[in-house]
């Protein structure tokens, strides 16, 4: 039974690498900075590494919540992460400007009537407001949730909606981008990035990783400083980052300057982006050399 499971667990591996052989291939001919294939979450989440980092909140039990009001203040940068099971937690974060906002959010499973609300922290925003973190633990394997975000003026965010991970091996679908750049980049690539933006948004897929080279900031000064850059970037990734968990790694264009075989380069640290993914605390280590 084993060695059967062994053999089918191959074959799937064989039939997505070869998938993902045939995607790159397309989306190099198309002209997109994308890539694609299939990992196990499990597997990945040891080597997301390092960097300046805060200690995540405390995840406190849920409290049973009335329907909220539609009403949605201000709010952006909305993204996921797995910090902890990917079968039985996701986390969200999400930017607010308001002091007076509470790091909160509201979950049910999709189908049922109660929502559920956990609080959670902040992190370093980079620019203004809050960049709120709060992980839903608890969660059902392999389940459609739908959540909302605390949003300013007492709103809270429309239903948006994510999956949990089953538990033990089983197919999933992942994509991996890199490159993206941001939409309009006036180097020749104006349009890749909302290509494979869309893309992906079809795709649906369970988890994104990110290759790094996110923003180009060392080429690219439309948004002002790097870390209104990367307000934008997360900005332009949230209609996929919203659904599924967005775990990162670096390229050279977010180098550490301390690692960066190249020589130290202020215009592209990798700290400012660190700080705004939420990563598992046990990841937590050095970072490895960054990719050219
Ligand atoms: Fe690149």
């Amino acid at each position: 039974m084993e060695r059967e499971y062994s053999k089918g667990r191959r074959a799937s591996l064989a039939f997505f690498f070869a998938a993902a052989l045939v995607a790159a291939l397309a989306l190099t001919a198309a002209g997109l900075p994308a890539r694609a294939f299939t990992v196990t979450p499990v597997a990945y989440l040891p080597f997301v590494g390092g960097g300046a980092e805060v200690a995540p909140p405390a995840t406190p039990t849920p409290t049973v919540t009335p329907e909220p009001s539609p009403v949605a203040g201000p709010y952006d940068q909305l993204h996921l992460a797995w910090t902890g099971d990917t079968s039985t937690t996701l986390t969200v974060a999400w930017r607010t400007w308001e002091s007076a906002t509470t790091s909160s959010v509201m979950h049910r499973r999709a189908g049922d009537a109660a929502w559920q609300t956990t609080t959670g922290g902040v992190r370093p925003s980079g620019t203004e407001g809050s960049l709120h973190e709060v992980t839903l633990a608890g969660l059902q394997p392999a389940t459609a949730y739908e959540y909302r975000v605390q949003t300013d003026a007492g709103g809270w965010s429309p239903v948006l909606t994510a999956r949990t991970a089953a538990q033990g091996p089983f197919d999933f679908d992942a994509v991996f981008i890199a490159d993206t750049g941001l939409v309009g980049r006036l180097d020749g690539l104006a349009t890749g990035a909302q290509q494979v933006i869309d893309e992906v948004r079809k795709l649906d897929p369970l988890l994104i990783l990110g290759g790094g080279d996110y923003a180009y900031f060392d080429k690219d000064k439309r948004f002002g400083t790097l870390d209104e850059t990367i307000d934008a970037w997360f900005n332009q990734m949230m209609p996929l980052a919203s659904r599924a968990p967005l775990m990162p790694a670096y390229g050279n264009h977010e180098a550490d300057p301390a690692l960066d075989e190249t020589g130290p380069d202020p215009n592209d640290p990798v700290w400012p982006w660190n700080s705004r993914f939420p990563r598992p605390r046990a990841a937590w280590g050095p970072m490895t050399t960054p990719s050219t």
